[in-house]
């Protein structure tokens, strides 16, 4: 069922604190080269999309709400490590970083491109408690149980099938037992939503994985094998929006 990304990213990541280390180009996944350098790779992208009330836009008004809500579940100050899997445009990340600041604990952000890494190294104050690691999420170079808590923003929905169900393996992986997950991405809107019907021939063309998350469950790609303590859903936005946070039982 798992698919190999072809030129998939090395296993060791890179450290971008002091500086950008990865040539750019080399191991990003098939699927992201395919359908996603207009929002991410190009340079002009990047420059293009990092605006928060375009980000804003796209999610149809609701990025300050998904980003509260994603917030909320991983707590006001984050002691010990959190894990933010893929960058983001707009503020998340910078308010992540102070709620780990604030609990004295300290922020690991991976992403495959070098240029959303380099993008949010600039957005983030330099004395933040934030490491950006240069990693693919189906093969994080991180030991099992390492961080506390870890939050994926509309990630999944970009992902192939077997990219996602690594990429929530290595989540349960390497999120301690008792540790929380907080996932943010699309879902199927109920019956009575106008978008329902309009976005869903956009979602096709433009993000040809998202309607996946129309149609399951999150909860169906996670590995077996990881016993839950808690799994919880909340729907936003008449249901086009899904928060799914995940509690790895204790040991
Ligand atoms: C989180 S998603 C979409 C976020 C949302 N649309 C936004 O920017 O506000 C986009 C990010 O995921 C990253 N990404 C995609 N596949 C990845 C993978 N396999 N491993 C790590 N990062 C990945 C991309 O490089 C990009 O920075």
């Amino acid at each position: 069922m798992h698919g190999k990304a072809p030129g998939a990213t090395p296993s060791a990541g890179t450290c971008l604190t002091a500086g950008l280390v990865a040539r750019e180009g080399s191991g990003v996944p098939h699927y992201l080269a395919t359908h996603y350098w207009w929002a991410y790779i190009h340079p002009r992208a990047v420059k293009f999309f990092e605006r928060q009330w375009l980000v804003n836009l796209i999610l149809w008004g609701n990025y300050r709400s998904l980003s509260e809500a994603a917030l909320a579940d991983l707590g006001e100050r984050l002691p010990g490590r959190t894990l933010q899997v893929a960058c983001v445009y707009g503020d998340l990340t910078c308010r992540l970083s102070e709620r780990a600041s604030a609990g004295g604990g300290t922020l690991d952000v991976i992403d495959v491109l070098p240029i959303q890494l380099q993008n949010l190294r600039r957005k983030l104050p330099a004395a933040a408690p934030v490491r950006l690691l240069r990693m693919d999420s189906t093969r994080l170079d991180v030991p099992d149980a390492r961080y506390d808590r870890a939050l994926v923003f509309f990630l999944l929905h970009e992902q192939p099938d077997p990219e996602r169900e690594r990429t929530l393996g290595e989540l349960m992986r390497v999120v301690r037992p008792g540790g929380t997950i907080v996932i943010v991405d699309y879902a199927m809107p109920r019956w009575w939503h106008p978008l329902r019907y309009l976005w869903r021939p956009v979602l096709a063309r433009i993000e040809p994985f998202a309607l996946d998350l129309w149609q399951h469950e999150i909860a169906s790609w996670l590995p077996a094998g990881w016993p839950l303590r808690q799994i919880g859903k909340q729907s936003y936005f008449g249901g086009l929006y899904q928060k799914v946070v995940v509690t790895r039982a204790d040991d």
